[in-house]
């Protein structure tokens, strides 16, 4: 089965001049690009679908060096690497995120478990070992601890090499799913993993080779370009921007009291138990942050 890549997507005649790609089998591939090249890379980036069955195989170290490797190898604010990731390989600490994690079990069974933390604990613990505070004090400039930006940008060091983490393993074949209730039960997971103040769990990645053929799991659809990328200033949608965004897209859960698509959506996940403890979890972690 064919089907033009940028119909779907929406992308400019100019665009069209240059990209040309096809669907087949639940993958869309580059036929040419502006180099009238294949493009190896674009086509894993297109191509890459969340897995959450796992072949129990285990990953050697080799190749969790090269995925901890890409994540590192990711951008970072002023290179100051504003983040960690712990590793977990404990079985009962994976069946506990499976649980605390609003019970996902593919997390117990993935062969890897990275957490990415937004980590501003690092610095500021250096920041004490260099009498940073004194000097301060010193030349009369404020000393200031981590404030709400500077979890933003630490969330976004964080995110950014998980990405980059996703992408590698990708490239080995690995496939990777990422769990953002990991921000859920705070208090449970300090403990647990011996969370200080200054960081915070940002996102989990579970990673292994799929089960059967990836080939098989068709890609997921996403909202029309025009609705995403807009040039120079924010558009707001309209009522009928939203019937177009919305003509193709499905009920997603099973909710009874829900009239319409909107309602579907906000009462299956905006109102779910587990973003309501989301919102609870992260209020109290950003409010240890700044106090
Ligand atoms: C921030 C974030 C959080 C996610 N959390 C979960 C999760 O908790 N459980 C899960 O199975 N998938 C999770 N996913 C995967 C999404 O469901 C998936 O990316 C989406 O359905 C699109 O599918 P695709 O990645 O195959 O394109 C998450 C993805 C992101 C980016």
């Amino acid at each position: 089965m064919k089907k033009i890549f940028s119909e779907y997507f929406g992308e400019t005649a100019r665009e069209k001049l240059f990209k040309i790609f096809y669907y087949n089998k639940s993958k869309w591939c580059v036929l040419m690009s502006n180099s009238n090249q294949y493009n190896e890379t674009i086509e894993l980036i297109n191509n890459r679908k969340t897995i959450r069955a796992y072949n129990p195989k285990s990953l050697t170290q080799e190749e969790i060096n090269t995925i901890i490797h890409g994540a590192m190898r990711a951008p970072t604010a002023g290179n100051m690497m504003f983040y960690s990731i712990i590793q977990v390989n404990d079985q009962t600490k994976k069946d506990k995120l499976a649980i605390l994690c609003d019970n996902q079990p593919h997390i117990s069974k993935a062969p890897l478990v990275l957490i990415f933390l937004a980590d501003m604990q690092r610095w500021w613990d250096y920041f004490k070992i260099c009498k940073t505070q004194e000097i301060c004090n010193e030349v009369d400039e404020k000393f200031e601890t981590p404030q709400e930006s500077d979890l933003l940008l630490a969330c976004c060091d964080a995110l950014i090499a998980a990405q980059n983490a996703v992408i590698t393993a990708e490239a080995l074949g690995i496939g990777s799913c990422y769990i953002a209730d990991i921000m859920e039960n705070i208090e449970i997971l300090r403990k647990m993993l011996n969370l200080t103040r200054w960081v915070f769990p940002i996102a989990m990645l579970c990673f292994g080779y799929p089960i059967g053929n990836k080939e098989n799991i068709p890609l997921t659809p996403r909202f029309s370009q025009k609705f995403i990328h807009f040039v120079n200033k924010y558009h707001q949608l309209s009522k009928e921007d939203f019937t177009e965004m919305f003509q193709n897209v499905k009920r997603s859960f099973n909710v009874k009291q829900a009239k319409n698509l909107g309602q579907n959506f906000y009462f299956g996940k905006l109102a779910a138990d587990f973003s309501k403890e989301m919102r609870r979890s992260v209020k109290v972690a950003i409010k240890d942050w700044i106090s």
